[in-house]
């Protein structure tokens, strides 16, 4: 007695194993790919930093600030990703990719879109902080970020340096972490980088 495998099988076990040798992936807290069509919240991946990415008032003015709750308990925000590229018809939200993040189910009487932005540098800290908006320079660079790996399975880091969008502008690429400013948490480059995670909403 012979077995047939059928040919749509090995083609299923082919693609998944190509996907993983390939193409590195981000996964959630349930260790499923992150993916382009749901909601995440992104949280620290450890304690004592804050709570879930949120927007900020920072100063009671627009734009609001991308930066975190100070309690575990608070709802945060969720976020969605988009690809700059989606030429590999992934719904997979790749690592090292430069990608949208933009805030889902805000409410909020500022005029600018939720997605994140890199703003000027904070005179202050000496910091770039993130804020939101639609970045209105040419290129929109301002607008895309990365999701790095750590040396952590499932832990990432945030990074701006939007080589996809352009690889000969010589970016001053810088990775993510908090900023604490009066008793508020915002998220800016060019400091110790916040380890996070991504959790399904919903779940
Ligand atoms: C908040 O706004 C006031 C008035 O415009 C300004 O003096 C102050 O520096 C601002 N603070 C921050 C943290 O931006
Ligand atoms: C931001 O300003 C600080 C202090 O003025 C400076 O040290 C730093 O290099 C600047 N960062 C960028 C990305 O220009």
């Amino acid at each position: 007695m012979s077995m047939k495998v059928p040919a749509s099988l090995v083609l299923a076990v082919w693609f998944f194993m190509a996907k993983q040798t390939l193409a590195q992936y981000v996964i959630d807290t349930n260790g499923e790919p992150v993916d382009n069509d749901e909601e995440y919240y992104i949280k620290p991946a450890i304690t004592e930093n804050g709570g879930r990415f949120t927007l900020i008032n920072r100063n009671d003015s627009c734009p609001l600030y991308v930066g975190l709750e100070d309690t575990d308990s608070a709802q945060g925000f969720p976020v969605k990703f988009t690809h700059f590229a989606n030429n590999i018809q992934d719904e997979d939200i790749g690592v090292n990719r430069d990608l949208k993040v933009e805030f889902v189910e805000v409410s909020s009487t500022c005029v600018q879109t939720t997605e994140w932005r890199v703003g000027e540098n904070d005179t202050g800290s000496g910091r770039r902080l993130i804020i939101s908006g639609e970045d209105d320079s040419a290129g929109l660079y301002g607008n895309y970020f990365r999701i790095v790996e750590t040396e952590s399975a499932g832990i990432y880091n945030f990074q701006w340096c939007p080589m996809e969008l352009c690889s000969s502008c010589g970016f001053v690429c810088g990775n993510a972490g908090i900023l604490r400013e009066n008793g508020k948490i915002l998220f800016a480059l060019d400091g110790a980088s916040l380890p996070v995670v991504f959790q399904k909403k919903d779940d």
